[in-house]
Formats: C-alpha cells, structure tokens, sequence
C-alpha cells in the first residue's frame, strides 16, 4: 500500500464530493481521506443520505466498513453506529438503505471502490473471512497491552480484523481522560487512523479532533501523545505493529529504519545475516513453502499451485519482465540490475 504521508488532515475541513462511479446510487458523498494512486485503494468518509438505496453486488476489491453517525440498513438487518464490516473481494452484500441517512468509513483495500450489480458471490470470493459485529455494544475494552513494548496504561483495544499472515490489523482504540505517553514511537509499517469521536495530541501534528485522520508510513516519529477528555478511534496496520520508542525528537525515518535494522539483528542475527545475503530477495520475497505447496488437486481448471524447483519459477503474480523471452531481470532497491541464469 504506498499512500503518501497525510497527517494532519481532518475531513470537517473538506466538503462531500458526488461519487460518480459507475453501479453507485446516486445520494453518496465522499471525502477522500488517503489514496494509493497506484491500485485505487482508499480511505474515504461517506454520507448517505436520506433514501439512499443500494441494490444487492459486490465489490472488486477488498473492503472495510464502520459506521459512524445514524442507522444503516443491510438486508434485514439494522445496523447502528460503531457496526463493523470485513467485506472480501467478490463477496456479495444484500440491499443497503438509509432512511434517515448516516455516515460512514469506507476502506477499499485492493483496488478502486466498485460495485458490481450480482445476487450472489464472485466464485473466487473467500466467503469465509467475512464478519460483522457491532463493536461499541458486542465487543470489550481489552488493555493496550497487546502488543509489547506497550502503549501507557489508558489506550484500550478492541481487535475487529487480524491478518494472521501479515498481522495486520484494524482495530478501535480509546484514550482515557487525561491520557498521557511521554516518549516518541516509530513502527516497521504504516499506521492509519481515523478519530469517531474526542480529540488526541501529538507533540509533531498538534491535535486530532473528531473526523481527523492520519496515513503514516513506517519509521516516522510520533509521540508524546495526551487527550485531555478521551477519544475514541479506528486503527488500521498494513503489517506487524511493533512499538519502537525512543526519546530522541530529532531522527530521521532513515535513521529509525537503520536502527529497526539493527534491532532485528541483535535479536535474530541468523536470519538477518541470511535476508541480506541470500540473492533472490526481489520484492515479493522468498517463497513460503506452507502456501506454495500443493495441498489439493488441481480445481475447476484454476491452477493455483505454484512450481519452484529452485532455480526456475513461474511467477502468478504481476512481475516486470524486460521483454519476452528473456532471462529475468529483477529490480533491486539500489536500482541495479542482476541478471539470473536460470538454465531450463
Ligand atoms: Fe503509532
């Protein structure tokens, strides 16, 4: 997901803008919070309005949903504010309505907003990972301490998506009246952010009050941080959270990222020393075999085993290959190109 830094920003700044996208019913608007011009992929506040009728479909991309002001209608359902939806891709949701119109977030997580008029799901959608739940009634407050190092003592959790894969995550989180942590943070992944209700501090960004929103890339410095009355939030990761803290205001996110590194080597020297040395490290990175391995026959004519034999593979994903038919040429961060041999 590379979207750009955007902090501060709060969307009672902008106004709606009409979405015109093809499939959407007319009386949506949006205001885009964080956009990844590449894939499509977003964040935006939506409103409803009164009367708003979307037909039964689905969306190509994976989406997020929470509401956030008023009453949403899904199927038969009566959804209130604080309801929360993990959508796959492909997966079909029934009629949605507002009578009296609502607010809500919307994240599309894999591409750009769609809506594909359809009674029933994609036959590729991973039906299984959808849920819902109504997170301010139906879940508890769990301690911040989750996650280690912690957060002080008066940021509380509620998880409401886990990657187990890529630990990302979505999640509420709650600062107590008079909450305060007086040392800098910095993570290996980018942090997302959007204030339902209250107002938090930043010593770098100044105040977040309700509707202000942040996308921020890994190893930028945040913190100290304090909320006079409280607030209440939803958080996203796009990978593991890890809390590097510090007390130095002056770093720069290169210099958090070299001393990430360090980090991982003091702790896992064999596997850094190998990350590094090993040369096919190219950005999709080394195959894991749990999920390339063949653990059924081949389905529906849809081959999704992947073939390595350690020299040659085929790659499934979009890669850039210079011209056809000749040997791969792979990217490298330091822009250099390495040709491979790969004798088949
Ligand atoms: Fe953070």
């Amino acid at each position: 997901m590379a979207r750009p830094h955007i902090e501060p920003f709060c969307d009672r700044d902008v106004h709606f803008k009409n979405m015109r996208l093809p499939g959407f019913s007319r009386g949506m608007g949006y205001k885009m919070l964080s956009l990844d011009a590449d894939s499509g992929a977003c964040s935006m506040t939506v409103q409803l309005d009164g009367g708003y009728h979307q037909p039964p479909g689905f969306s190509w991309s994976e989406r997020e949903m929470i509401i956030v002001e008023g009453e949403l209608k899904v199927g038969d359902q009566t959804c209130r504010k604080g309801h929360y939806f993990f959508i796959p891709a492909g997966y079909c949701m029934p009629a949605i309505s507002t009578q009296q119109g609502c607010l809500v977030m919307m994240m599309y997580n894999t591409g750009e907003p769609s809506h594909e008029p359809s009674g029933e799901h994609h036959p590729l959608a991973q039906v299984d990972l959808y849920h819902s739940i109504d997170s301010y009634m139906d879940i508890p407050w769990a301690m911040g301490n989750l996650v280690k190092p912690s957060v002080a003592a008066g940021c509380l959790i509620k998880l409401l998506n886990f990657n187990p894969i890529s630990h990302a995550m979505t999640f509420l989180y709650c600062m107590t009246p008079c909450f305060k942590q007086d040392n800098i943070s910095y993570h290996d992944c980018a942090e997302e952010s959007y204030h339902l209700w209250g107002t938090s501090w930043m010593m770098q960004f100044g105040d977040i009050p309700t509707g202000g929103y942040f996308w921020r890339p890994a190893y930028i410095n945040h913190g100290a941080f304090a909320s006079e009355y409280g607030c209440i939030a939803l958080g996203r990761t796009d990978s593991k959270l890890f809390n590097h803290f510090h007390y130095n205001p002056w770093t720069t996110p290169k210099e958090n990222q070299e001393r990430a590194g360090a980090r991982l080597y003091q702790r896992d020297p064999l596997l850094y020393k190998w990350a590094l040395s090993y040369d096919h490290n190219h950005p999709h990175g080394p195959e894991d075999f749990e999920k390339t391995m063949q653990l059924r026959g081949n389905e529906q004519g849809h081959d999704n085993e992947h073939k390595s034999d350690g020299k040659r593979h085929d790659h499934w994903h979009g890669h850039d290959h210079q011209e056809d038919g000749s040997p791969h040429h792979h990217h490298h961060a330091d822009g250099s190109h390495h040709h491979h041999h790969h004798d088949d």
